[in-house]
């Protein structure tokens, strides 16, 4: 499941070149070749908008379908690291799991 299927709009991610030249081909924005690549992934997505136009656009993503050869270059946009914080970092873990401890004052 992506919570930030646009990863907030971190990395300058709406005017990613791969993303726009691929949307390109088929009418689409860089928004929606994301949201398209997620859903060929079977991710599910949560994409957030203020904006009425917006939305309407990311759900016009079934109309067109990436081809292997996009979805390759998609991936290599992979920096196998996280833009938020690692689920594997031994301090957001303990921050995490602290979320539901009572705090008990002396
Ligand atoms: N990320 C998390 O860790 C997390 C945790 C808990 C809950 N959530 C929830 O999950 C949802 C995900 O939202 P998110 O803000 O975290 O990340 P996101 O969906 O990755 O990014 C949202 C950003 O993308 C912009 N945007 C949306 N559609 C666009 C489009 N078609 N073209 C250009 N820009 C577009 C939005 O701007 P505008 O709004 O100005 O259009 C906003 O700046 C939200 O409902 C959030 O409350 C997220």
């Amino acid at each position: 499941m992506s919570w930030g299927p646009f990863a907030e709009g971190k990395n300058d991610y709406f005017t990613n070149e791969t993303l726009k030249e691929i949307g390109e081909q088929y009418g689409k924005s860089v928004a929606q070749v994301a949201l398209r690549y997620l859903i060929q992934r079977n991710v599910v997505v949560i994409p957030k908008t203020v904006t009425k136009e917006r939305m309407i656009q990311n759900f016009d993503v079934f109309d067109f379908v990436l081809t292997n050869d996009d979805m390759e270059k998609i991936e290599k946009l992979d920096q196998e690291q996280s833009l938020f914080f690692s689920h594997y970092d031994p301090e957001t873990v303990e921050f995490l799991t602290g979320l539901g401890k009572k705090t008990v004052k002396p």
